[in-house]
């Protein structure tokens, strides 16, 4: 079972008990300075058409919506560090977080997470390598993330060795036969092409779900709730439901709460929004979940 919450996941958080959550991922803009935007279009065959496909045909474009928030902050860290030390009371004694950012701000947050879990507790810094979009031609092309891992006690956590995906070997013939057919498994580098095909959900910035779903797998159990409070389009819900695991997801624009609700309706869900209404000056105010 899963919920989906809309609001700001700073309020919503402090109405969520402590240790509730055995694994959390989080994937927060990316403080890119632009507004995140895409525009899902549908194509319908027309001789006047204006793009032309497969053997000549003509077709005609129509947009059928646009997804988009703003990706800007005076002060990045100050935004994400009261929310991330609510991310640490709400994990589990035993439970693990996993932030997704990319290289403009990592080392910002690094500081930061060390900072509010210790510097021992952090355990990895996983790339995600995938080689797609523009080359410039004035420095190397950027095709990768980085997904900080941190365990909140680093001598006990979950890490299911056997449930992670196997990957083939890049030189088969050094290795005998047997162990080529069984392949090996990844490092902390992870290659995997972005969203594609009919796992897009027309909501900007979504992450592949194999990304997520490997996560999942190997950092919590089936049964355990986990969380995502920058949610989008959901990934990390499509993910914790097909290995079995409950889901809370909170986004405060109310357009990734539309994908979500449209991507996980068969799935079971609440959904829910939070009461901030006219406390944008009162933060202290305790929120209330409607
Ligand atoms: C990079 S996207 C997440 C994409 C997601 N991982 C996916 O696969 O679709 C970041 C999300 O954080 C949301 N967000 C930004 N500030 C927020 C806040 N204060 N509270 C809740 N959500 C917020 C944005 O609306 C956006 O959907």
């Amino acid at each position: 079972m899963g919920e989906i919450i809309l609001g700001d996941n700073l309020y919503v958080l402090r109405t969520l008990p402590d240790g509730a959550f055995q694994l959390i991922y989080v994937d927060p803009p990316f403080n890119t300075g632009k507004a995140q935007s895409r525009t899902r279009i549908k194509v319908t065959p027309d001789p006047d058409g204006d793009r032309t496909g497969f053997q000549g045909r003509r077709y005609r474009t129509d947009v059928v919506g646009t997804s988009e928030y703003a990706d800007i902050f005076d002060d990045y860290i100050g935004f994400l560090r009261p929310r991330m030390e609510e991310a640490y009371r709400v994990l589990d004694d035993h439970g693990s977080l996993f932030f997704h950012v990319d290289y403009r701000e990592v080392h910002y947050c690094k500081v930061m997470l060390d900072e509010i879990f210790g510097r021992e507790s952090f355990i990895n810094e996983i790339i995600w390598a995938y080689d797609y979009g523009g080359r410039p031609k004035t420095r190397w092309p950027a095709k990768h993330d980085n997904i900080l891992w941190y365990a909140k006690d680093p001598n006990n956590y979950t890490y299911n060795y056997d449930a992670i995906d196997r990957i083939p070997y890049m030189a088969p013939g050094l290795v005998g036969p047997e162990k080529a057919a069984r392949g090996k498994t990844p490092t902390d580098v992870w290659w995997h092409t972005i969203v594609t095909g009919k796992e897009k959900t027309g909501y900007s910035t979504q992450k592949p779900l194999a990304i997520t779903n490997r996560i999942v797998r190997v950092h919590s159990n089936p049964g355990d709730r986990l969380l995502d409070f920058f949610a989008g389009s959901g990934t990390l819900g499509e993910a914790a439901h097909r290995e079995e695991r409950e889901f809370t997801l909170i986004d405060n624009n109310p357009e990734a709460v539309r994908v979500m609700c449209h991507r996980l309706a068969h799935y079971g869900i609440v959904v829910r929004g939070v009461d901030v209404t006219d406390r944008a000056d009162e933060p202290e105010t305790e929120p209330r979940l409607l």
